[in-house]
């Protein structure tokens, strides 16, 4: 089994790295190895939002026109077992880099054939308020609608503020070893 760590932060000794760090370790504590991908390096771009009516290939094929790094990404993804999604808390939002990526995804997973892969995968979204504290809540509720519509199966959220990072490192530990066993739906 393997799990697949998307972090739309850019620090790698940040706090929603060991965020995401602390997961990761609990998935590893149940023998499922972790890879952690970076998305701000990563050549991702937003949506051009292609056609007139903003569609573009992702309404009639499933795909996205753009060659960057997305598609890889996206095969990464599906390949995975059980994924996480770690945002920086950005004005009580989600970082322009999960934006990016996650924006593009929900398009290509519109149809049923489309969310092959994603579907029904368990996965787990942190949302990590460093600065003042505030906002976590907002993001994950933000984080968990974008990702319930790429079809995955969204088995928890966990809002972390600087505050609270140790004690939140602790309980995401735990989240990950669960996720590790936890089952999709029937
Ligand atoms: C553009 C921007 C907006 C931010 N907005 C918030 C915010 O709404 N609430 C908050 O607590 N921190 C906010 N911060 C601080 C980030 O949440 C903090 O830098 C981040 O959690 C640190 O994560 P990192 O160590 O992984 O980079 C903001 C930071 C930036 C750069």
């Amino acid at each position: 089994m393997q799990a697949l760590v998307i972090c739309g932060s850019r620090n790698r000794d940040g706090q929603t790295a060991q965020a995401a760090a602390a997961l990761a370790q609990g998935l590893a504590d149940q023998g499922v190895g972790a890879q952690v991908v970076f998305l701000p390096e990563l050549q991702v771009e937003r949506c051009r939002q292609c056609d007139a009516d903003g569609w573009g290939l992702c309404r009639t094929q499933g795909r996205c026109t753009i060659a960057d790094d997305f598609e890889s990404l996206r095969q990464r993804l599906r390949r995975a077992d059980r994924a996480v999604f770690a945002t920086p808390v950005y004005f009580a939002d989600l970082s322009e880099s999960m934006r990016a990526f996650l924006d593009r995804l929900r398009r290509v997973c519109r149809s049923e054939e489309d969310r092959t892969g994603m579907a029904d995968k368990p996965v787990v979204g942190i949302a990590v308020a460093g600065g003042g504290g505030g906002g976590a809540p907002q993001a994950v509720l933000r984080l968990e609608q974008i990702l319930s519509r790429c079809g995955f199966d969204v088995v928890d959220m966990v809002p972390v503020r600087r505050q609270n990072l140790t004690l939140k490192t602790g309980v995401l530990r735990l989240t990950g070893a669960w996720l590790a066993h936890c089952a999709p739906p029937e």
